[in-house]
């Protein structure tokens, strides 16, 4: 499903040296596999996860996604390959400050022409699922940062995604949201959907198909 290849990504900056951010990384994940990252700050996790995600591109090395090289793909083509394949959630939720919490859900549904009544519906469904189906209206400053991440959880769903890529999910709120968030990452999986987790929530990784651990840009 997704396959990487000595992958690298460096920083440079004129005033700083080089930071190797991710060095050499092999990974290989099957479809429907529950994969934990985890590793101290600055490890290179999230700039993995971009660099797989195709939010970023790789300083050198390949990724493929269903066995066709992504590095060769457009930015367009990019875009349209998470359009319609991946959904992400991150750490501070990204959340769309004037928007109510449907509105940001169905947000990506938008460029695919879908109507408002129609992206309404889709939404009120997936908020239900997070148990948000009373808080349609409210703007994220109305919510607390587990309702924030909850919505942003709907909102990953929202194109039914193959993939879900989650930076520290669970990383700002309580545990009882968390569990509820992990709930919902194991049942997507039972379905199909290929999960890639940075996190150092030990609940997350005693459900973990498989867990690596970064150091230093590199795979231990
Ligand atoms: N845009 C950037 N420019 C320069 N250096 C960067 C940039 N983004 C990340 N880095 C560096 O790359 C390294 C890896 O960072 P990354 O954010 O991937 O770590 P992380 O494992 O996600 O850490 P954390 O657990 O704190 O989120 C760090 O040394 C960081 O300082
Ligand atoms: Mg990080």
């Amino acid at each position: 499903m997704i396959r990487t290849e000595n992958l690298y990504k460096y920083y440079s900056s004129h005033v700083r040296h080089e930071v190797r951010a991710i060095q050499n990384i092999n990974l290989n994940i099957p479809r429907s596999s529950f994969v934990v990252f985890n590793g101290p700050s600055g490890s290179g996790k999230t700039t993995l996860l971009n660099v797989v995600g195709t939010l970023d591109r790789p300083t050198e090395g390949r990724v493929f996604m269903y066995d066709e090289d992504i590095t060769a793909f457009s930015d367009i083509a990019l875009s349209r390959l998470r359009r319609g394949k991946i959904g992400f959630i991150f750490q501070d939720f990204h959340l769309i400050p004037r928007l109510s919490g449907w509105e940001n859900v169905s947000y990506p549904l938008i460029p695919l022409g879908i109507d408002s009544k129609r992206r309404y519906e889709r939404a009120r469904e997936l908020l239900e699922k997070v148990g948000l189906g009373d808080r349609l209206d409210h703007t994220p400053e109305e919510l607390s940062g587990g309702q924030q991440q909850r919505v942003a959880i709907a909102r990953a769903l929202i194109n039914n995604p193959e993939i879900i890529i989650a930076d520290e999910p669970t990383s700002n709120i309580d545990e009882e949201t968390s569990g509820l968030i992990l709930e919902i990452l194991r049942e997507l999986k039972t379905r199909g959907v290929t999960i890639l987790v940075a996190t150092h929530d030990a609940s997350f990784e005693k459900v973990a198909d498989v867990i690596y651990t970064l150091k230093n840009g590199k795979l231990l």
